[in-house]
């Protein structure tokens, strides 16, 4: 399974730290940058997360910034993607059960190394449950296609 990687400037060691441990679980990784630690913009991180998923460059996708919320934001903006952050492994976990998370996002300046290795441990090893969930999911899809779901 290949994961696609993305984060800020913030998220560097972060960054390493879940791709090596990634690697070493056996997960291919694409790393989007950014690479230096000059302050950049998170958005541009984000999309590609989201377009490396959407377009079928990778499974699965991982986006870290300062909190999580700016490159979810960003990565959520791209059609398909349901991003997630996530602080904690039970979230993150229900985010792939029941809402088919796609990309997990998270805050390398709110979470610590380990706790994040669980969070994407948690992530990865659970499956979307479909059933009563794919019509909530297919409702998030209407909405993005402008149908409403009222
Ligand atoms: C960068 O200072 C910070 O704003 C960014 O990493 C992120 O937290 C935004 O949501």
């Amino acid at each position: 399974m290949k994961i696609a990687i993305g984060n800020d400037h913030t998220a560097l060691e972060m960054k390493a730290a879940i791709k090596a441990h990634l690697e070493e679980k056996g997960y291919e990784v694409l790393d989007l940058g950014t690479n230096s630690t000059d302050s950049c913009d998170y958005p541009v991180y984000g999309e590609k997360v989201g377009r490396a998923v959407v377009d079928g460059e990778a499974d699965l996708g991982i986006a870290i910034c300062g909190t999580g919320v700016g490159i979810s934001l960003a990565a959520n903006k791209v059609k398909g993607v349901r991003a997630c952050v996530c602080s904690e492994p039970y979230t993150a976990k229900l985010s792939r059960m029941h809402n088919d998370s796609n990309v997990l996002a998270f805050g390398a300046r709110v979470v610590g190394v380990e706790l994040a290795k669980m969070i994407v441990d948690e992530w990865l090893n659970a499956s979307f449950e479909g059933g009563r969930h794919q019509r909530r999911v297919d409702m998030l899809m209407d909405i993005e296609n402008h149908v409403t779901v009222q």
